[in-house]
């Protein structure tokens, strides 16, 4: 079975099975555009005789296709089942990412223990930690095994553990299914199966959801409120080797007047780790409530049974707002925290290990001499101007970063001019000098003094980085 299920991730790679010929195909805006309501007119879309068109008939539509319309595909035992001359699948499969081929439950979420998909969630989470070797990597919670799959690439060992035994089956074949040899797979709760172990990565799309449910293992982590997240970050930093990075989807209550980092720096003080809290979103609890539970909107009763259900249950925890986004811890020793949030868009955001990096390193950067620090723009920076060619109003002049979080920031004159000096590294306080030097009436101090709060801003946005 093992060597058919390397063969059936051949055959599917050599058909063109991608996921931007899914998306072409089947007409879709995005790669989350699927909707099973619109199974009638994608039947129609794949329509035609190609092998891929079959393929996605088979694989993401559930449709039953005539074994000689497709290309040659070894019948892999549990995926893969006969009536005659058709072929019907027992489990969906999507070409996701990163050229990652993805197998999961079929249909929307109706069972507890159902494997789901690739979802925004898990892209966004996948593209954060660096490609660059590392030794181990774990992958907690890890359903289908997308992160799991995409650490494997670049890291010596990875061990993806959840408690579901389906999600770890799903695992092994997809490791299988993508030419992946270093998975290790192991099941328990959170962090049990790698008690008194490091890794270099930790990646984590654990069941975040502050709920007061149990219906699905993906989403209801069973413990009150938050704190399946507090749990997690109190002890991340216990099993990141020095240097690690550990990058979790999480979900938190905060005071409605409070910052939402506060309780995530609460819990790592003392941890010795330096985090950034990427920031996506705070709600209400109402409006948390009814996005959570959006599947059941055509279902009025039991939407609205369970709106009450979970406004109660923040009332009853004294709940008044609640965040979402993704936690970076970065293990560097000694006792202090630093922690700094960022918002990026969660649609919007790249490969971004390297962007990180720049944001974790810049604690460091602004702690010290700063005017001695060698800076300069980072790799994918663009200035774009954006006025009226009448010249009727100024331009405005926006700092973009093309790679990473793909932040941008508006940038004036003056800042400018300190820029240009910034092309390639060199000390803060040379490139302040150059830019009085240019100007008439201004001296050093007074362009340092002037600039600098731009300047750190953005260090802490990773465009200037030393
Ligand atoms: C939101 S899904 C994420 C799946 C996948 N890692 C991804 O990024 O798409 C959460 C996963 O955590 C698993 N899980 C739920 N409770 C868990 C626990 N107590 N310990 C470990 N894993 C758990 C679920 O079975 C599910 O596979």
């Amino acid at each position: 079975v093992t060597e058919a299920i390397r063969e059936l991730g051949a055959a599917l790679r050599e058909a063109g099975y991608t996921a931007d010929a899914v998306r072409r195909l089947l007409a879709l805006e995005s790669p989350f555009g699927f909707s099973p309501r619109e199974l009638p007119l994608y039947l129609r879309l794949a329509g035609g005789g190609s092998p891929l068109e079959a393929l996605v008939r088979l694989f993401l539509l559930g449709a039953s296709v005539p074994r000689d319309a497709l290309p040659l595909l070894p019948l892999v035992p549990g995926v893969l089942a006969t009536d005659g001359d058709e072929v019907r699948a027992l489990v969906d499969l999507a070409p996701a990412d990163e050229d990652v081929l993805l197998a999961c439950d079929r249909g929307e979420p109706n069972e507890p223990d159902q494997v789901l998909g690739f979802s925004l969630p898990t892209r966004t989470l996948g593209r954060l930690p660096t490609r660059e070797p590392i030794g181990s990597a774990l992958d907690l919670g890890c359903g289908g095994g997308y992160q799991a799959i995409l650490a494997a690439r670049h890291a010596q060992r990875v061990v993806a553990t959840d408690v579901n035994p389906r999600a770890l089956a799903f695992t092994r074949f997809n490791a299988l299914l993508n030419g992946v040899e270093n998975v290790e797979t192991r099941e328990g709760d959170l962090l049990a199966p790698v008690a008194g172990e490091r890794f270099d990565l930790i990646v984590s799309n654990p069941p975040h959801v502050v709920s007061p449910d149990t219906d699905f293992v993906f989403r209801d982590s069973g413990l009150e409120g938050d704190s399946l997240a507090e749990g997690l970050v109190r002890e991340l930093p216990r099993h990141l080797e020095e240097g690690g990075f550990a990058h979790v989807v999480l979900s938190w209550a905060h005071g409605p007047d409070e910052r939402a980092s506060v309780p995530v720096e609460r819990w790592l003080e003392g941890t010795g780790c330096d985090a950034l809290v990427l920031h996506h979103a705070s709600y209400d609890p109402l409006a948390y409530a009814a996005g959570w539970n959006r599947p059941l909107r055509f279902d009025p009763a039991a939407y609205a049974a369970a709106l009450d259900r979970w406004r109660d249950y923040y009332r009853r925890l004294g709940i008044e707002a609640l965040a979402e986004g993704i936690v970076v811890i970065r293990r560097r020793g000694g006792s202090g925290s630093r922690v700094r949030t960022i918002s990026p868009t969660p649609e919007e955001i790249g490969l971004a290990g390297a962007h990180l990096a720049r944001l974790l390193a810049a604690f460091d950067v602004l702690d010290g001499d700063i005017l001695a620090r060698p800076l300069a723009l980072a790799p994918g920076h663009r200035f774009e101007q954006v006025g009226p060619i009448d010249g009727s109003a100024p331009p405005r002049t926006v700092l973009r970063l093309e790679e990473g979080l793909r932040l941008e920031v508006e940038v004036d004159e003056a800042l400018l001019r300190l820029l240009a000096e910034l092309a390639e590294p060199r000390p803060l306080r040379e490139a302040i000098a150059a830019v009085a030097a240019q100007a008439e009436d201004a001296s050093p101090e007074q362009v340092g003094a002037a600039l600098l709060p731009q300047v750190t801003r953005l260090v802490e946005l990773g465009f200037l980085a030393a």
